[in-house]
């Protein structure tokens, strides 16, 4: 049957990147015979404009139908005073909560063309190319008891409970030890079992994932602080790492600034195999709607159209295909193609959204 494919645009920039997305997707049907039946339907606030909730129950039930779901992002100033059950982020949450999407993948990855916009020097992070495995449906987001609670002396106490279970670590190590051998074959699990319960059995049970099921996967752990010195110090040293949903969270965002822009990262969220053995599936750009450039063609799309190349990888088993986007979109920034967020003070005049998208559908002409 032909991968199906929901799109989800959403808001701000949302639109505009993913129309980019779209050439991409009609060029691979048109030119590598790889056809998808692509859905599109609204989410977030513009959802909310329509029917007014972030997600329509269709949606909903059209998100677990398909083979994976692209989102662009949501929210945006007009709904910032809309009550919190219908804010547009509970549109997203909904998605993650109903498709049970344990397993948040944060590629680093740095092009060499874009070394320089890092925080950190050129040798440190050119040719980066790391994935950081964070679980997303537990933990201390989620444990209970939680809450703020008087201490009955006049005090208050603020409550939040890390709770990990065995198959809640097992299925996330697992994960990670799935996409290790799709890339470099190692993982550095990380967590604190020097201090936390929770870690002690993180590691424990990362170890028997590891000793029962992927024994060829070269498997380390590491101190999550340490970690974090570490991501720092010499990020290149890592191939896949596994953490907790609070670790995660951090060290992600400490890895996206070895790479430069918002503009290009791009994620995915998976969940437990379907009945066809592919994983639910969620991807999406990192960065948010962008309010302050929503509208004005300077987006870069790149974030995008690397979550559509992961999703090629991991959803529909075409890595080959999935190389080949990336490599357009490195071609593209090699040529010196560069969306304003891509620019250094004083250079030259940025390309817009659609020159990107047009640049990456010439790159992959070429290739
Ligand atoms: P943001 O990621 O939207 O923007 C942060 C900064 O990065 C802005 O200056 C923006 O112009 C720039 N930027 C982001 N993506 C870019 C791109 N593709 N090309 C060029 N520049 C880009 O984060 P912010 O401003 O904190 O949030 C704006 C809205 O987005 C809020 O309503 C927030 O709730 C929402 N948001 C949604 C997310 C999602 O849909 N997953 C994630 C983060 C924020
Ligand atoms: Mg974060």
């Amino acid at each position: 049957p032909t991968p199906s494919l929901l799109i989800l645009p959403g808001d701000g920039i949302g639109p505009e990147v993913m129309t980019e997305v779209r050439k991409v997707i009609d060029w691979f049907g048109a030119k590598r015979g790889l056809s998808f039946e692509v859905f599109e339907d609204l989410v977030g606030g513009a959802a909310y404009d329509a029917h007014g909730t972030p997600l329509t129950d269709e949606t909903m039930a059209k998100a677990q139908g398909v083979d994976a779901v692209l989102l662009g992002a949501v929210g945006g100033p007009a709904y910032d005073t809309l009550d919190f059950a219908v804010k547009p982020e509970r549109g997203l949450l909904r998605l993650r909560k109903e498709m049970d999407l344990f397993a948040n993948l944060r590629p680093a990855q740095c092009f060499d063309a874009l070394a320089d916009f890092s925080s950190l020097k050129r040798d440190v992070v050119a040719g980066l190319d790391i994935m950081i495995v964070r679980e997303l449906t537990s933990g201390i987001y989620f444990g209970e008891p939680r809450g703020i609670i008087d201490d009955n002396e006049g005090g208050r106490v603020g409550v939040n409970t890390q709770r990990y279970t065995t198959d809640e670590i097992r299925r996330v190590a697992r994960a990670a030890f799935e996409l290790a051998k799709k890339r470099g074959n190692r993982v550095c699990s990380m967590e604190k079992a020097n201090v936390m319960e929770s870690g002690i059995l993180w590691r424990e049970e990362v170890q028997w994932v590891h000793d029962n099921e992927y024994p060829e996967v070269e498997l380390s752990h590491m101190y999550a602080d340490a970690g974090a010195m570490q991501l720092v110090r010499a990020p290149k040293q890592f191939d896949v790492i596994v953490t907790d949903n609070l670790f995660g969270d951090l060290l992600s965002d400490a890895a996206a600034m070895l790479t430069g822009s918002l503009g290009m990262l791009p994620s995915a969220s998976l969940g437990a195999p379907m009945e066809n053995g592919r994983p639910k599936a969620l991807y999406e750009p990192v960065h948010g709607s962008a309010p302050d450039i929503a509208g004005q063609g300077k987006a870069n799309p790149s974030a995008c159209i690397l979550s559509f190349a992961m999703a090629l990888r991991y959803s529909f088993d075409r890595g080959d295909e999935a190389t080949r986007l990336e490599r357009a979109v490195e071609t593209v920034l090699a040529q010196g193609v560069r969306t304003a967020d891509l620019m250094q003070a004083e250079g030259g005049s940025p390309a817009s959204t659609s020159d990107m998208g047009d640049a990456v559908i010439a790159a992959l002409e070429a290739s």
